[in-house]
């Protein structure tokens, strides 16, 4: 009798996934029993204005939960952390300059090497709680130079998109949900003091971007060397005919 011997079998399945529906759903009770947690709900947009060399990146920051009172109240923080990649970067004197933006960056900024010699860097943006409804922040930022290609044309700089990070004093487990935990400065005065943050997970009406910019093209090159020393000549000649032609 084949059929017997393959009940149990069959039934095995039934059971574990009974078990997994189980587990399931007591882990969903255990990590929805926080009843004292609070519910934050954010939604980004992200424009980026401007071509070429000098861009401003312009983030509308919006949130439908908790009343800005009650997150002040709260005393939590936001900060948005923005990896600046390798062909672009943000000058820190020019930051310097915004009195609105509570900035701090991470790793050093050389304004003149070009894309494939430099370093990305960190910025990390915090955000005023007594805005927490809406905020606007716009981070000037600038593209390097990329290194001339045979053919010309334009150099991608992929930006992603940034984190969202959220910090409470009562713990990471007042706020509801989860994500994953995140060292990061706890202020914008130093890069010493180091906070376990949460990466919140916001609602992005954008996505990641390519910028685009002008690559020198180095088929042009032998071209513009050789006009700008034959105008070199031109005008050395010219200057020394009027000087011998003038008396003295
Ligand atoms: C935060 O989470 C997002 C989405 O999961 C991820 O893309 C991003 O890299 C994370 N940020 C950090 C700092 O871990």
């Amino acid at each position: 009798m084949p059929n017997l011997s393959l009940k149990p079998i069959k039934r095995t399945p039934v059971l574990t996934k009974l078990n997994i529906l189980l587990l399931s759903l007591l882990g969903l009770v255990s990590g929805t029993n926080n009843s004292n947690c609070t519910t934050v709900e954010v939604s980004i947009t992200q424009r980026i204005d401007g071509e070429g060399f000098h861009r401003s990146i312009d983030w509308l920051i919006e949130a439908t939960t908790p009343s800005t009172i009650d997150w002040l109240a709260s005393k939590c923080q936001l900060v948005l952390r923005v990896e600046v990649p390798l062909g672009m970067f943000v000058n820190p004197d020019q930051l310097i300059e915004i009195k609105s933006l509570k900035w701090l960056l991470d790793g050093v900024v050389d304004v003149e090497a070009p894309a494939h010699e430099s370093q990305s860097h960190l910025v990390y943006i915090y955000l005023d709680s007594s805005q927490f409804e809406r905020a606007t922040v716009a981070l000037p930022v600038h593209m390097r130079y990329q290194r001339a290609q045979i053919t010309g044309g334009y150099g991608k700089v992929p930006f992603s998109k940034p984190s969202l990070l959220i910090w409470c004093p009562k713990g990471l487990e007042s706020i509801c949900g989860r994500g994953l935990k995140v060292e990061a400065p706890c202020n914008h005065l130093s890069l010493d003091n180091i906070c376990i943050w949460r990466n919140f997970t916001y609602e992005a009406h954008f996505d990641d971007v390519d910028l685009f910019v002008p690559v020198g093209d180095l088929d042009h090159y032998p071209l513009v060397s050789i006009v700008t020393l034959l105008l070199g000549c031109a005008g050395c000649i010219y200057v020394l005919s009027i000087l011998s032609t003038t008396p003295l």
